[in-house]
């Protein structure tokens, strides 16, 4: 059973079960009418500014019937607030699924048909897989040129960078970037050294009939969190050590800094940057410099083990999208005079994969 009441500062008090108790600030409560006098019914966006509310403001009427509290303010508005929202805000519980470590014991790979995804609830499964572990394999997609950007543009827009709006990875001349050989590509995130890093990477296979060239893809955040648990000095230096990575040809010279793992003010992960072909760690002493190393080497080598890293053929048809801020990818080397193999890539932002969800589960939620 909940209960409300008022305290003296006018705050409201609502007590849930006897368990917990919240105060509740007038203007908070008075914020969140979202009647259309207060709240454009349309765009779901404020119509008045917070700030010109009188400092003064009084709750004159609450009551609370089920789930719905109704509140009359002095300033004369009045409205009901879902209890349940108000809990949900409080609490910040989110409707974005947490991500979910990973170690190569996949029974089933996240592959979804790209048919099915017509259907919402599929696109949403998807969409919640990939938030949980930062990448999904699509198959049965069209294996034309261009396939790329209309998957990507299916969930938002594409971020063009100076490879343009998609890039062809394929074995050519004189390339701007290892990428474009055969060679193989050790486990990677892509283009540390931009401002900002691109969110999201995706990678469709046009044609993959060369000997070698399989991908393999080792999730930076489970490999965080294994350091953080076994070897607390490597994790420190990580963190801790800037590293700058950069990017040239002759129209441009990219540059930034980043730690090869970044964590927020709370010690929280946030994001792995690690690019064997492009990082060039800050001075330091040598005594320090040794201790990096050492902690470069010993991530790089769980980033190659068979316990972290999955291997698969990306067959032509197919694509793989992954969270390029978390999960690293690579690719053996390959023959180019044994076949022809062409992937075309580009990058979107995690707005798109998010808002989506975001909206696909509050249209199910309101249904
Ligand atoms: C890339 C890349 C992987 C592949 O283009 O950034 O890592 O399979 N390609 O060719
Ligand atoms: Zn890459």
């Amino acid at each position: 059973m909940s209960s409300v009441s008022l305290d003296n500062n006018n705050c409201l008090l609502i007590q849930i079960d006897n368990v917990s108790k919240f105060s509740l600030h007038t203007q908070w409560l008075r914020e969140r009418l979202s009647e259309s006098d207060y709240i454009d019914s349309n765009n779901k966006q404020r119509l008045y500014e917070p700030s010109l509310l009188n400092e003064n403001l009084k709750i004159i009427k609450y009551s609370l019937d089920g789930n719905s509290l109704h509140i009359s303010f002095s300033d004369g508005a009045n409205g009901t607030l879902l209890l349940q929202n108000l809990l949900s805000e409080i609490n910040k519980t989110d409707i974005i699924p947490l991500k979910t470590p990973w170690k190569n014991n996949f029974t089933n790979l996240p592959i979804y048909d790209h048919e099915k995804l017509s259907n919402q609830k599929n696109l949403m499964q998807m969409l919640e897989n990939f938030q949980q572990l930062g990448f999904v394999i699509i198959s049965n997609i069209s294996k034309e040129e261009g396939t790329v950007i209309n998957f990507a543009e299916s969930l938002g827009p594409v971020r063009t960078t100076n490879f343009g709006k998609h890039f062809d990875v394929v074995s050519k001349p004189n390339p701007n970037d290892l990428a474009y050989t055969s060679l193989g590509l050790t486990a990677h995130t892509d283009n540390p050294y931009r401002k900002p890093i691109p969110g999201i990477q995706i990678l469709h296979c046009i044609a993959n009939e060369a000997e070698g060239g399989d991908s393999c893809l080792v999730d930076g955040f489970a490999i965080a969190e294994h350091l953080r648990e076994t070897d607390k000095e490597a994790f420190e230096i990580l963190t801790q050590t800037d590293v700058l990575f950069k990017f040239t040809d002759k129209d441009i010279l990219l540059e930034n800094y980043g730690k090869l793992i970044e964590l927020d003010d709370f010690g929280n992960y946030m994001q792995s940057r690690f690019s064997g072909r492009l990082d060039f760690v800050t001075y330091l002493e040598p005594k320090k410099l040794e201790k990096f190393y050492s902690a470069r080497r010993k991530i790089f080598n769980l980033y190659a083990s068979k316990e972290f890293e999955i291997n698969f053929r990306l067959e032509s048809g197919m694509l793989m999208m992954f969270d390029n801020l978390r999960i690293l990818h690579g690719r053996t080397e390959y023959d180019p005079n044994t076949g022809f193999r062409h992937l075309q890539g580009c990058y979107i932002d995690h707005d798109s994969t998010e808002g989506k969800l975001r909206l696909l589960k509050s249209i199910e939620a309101n249904k």
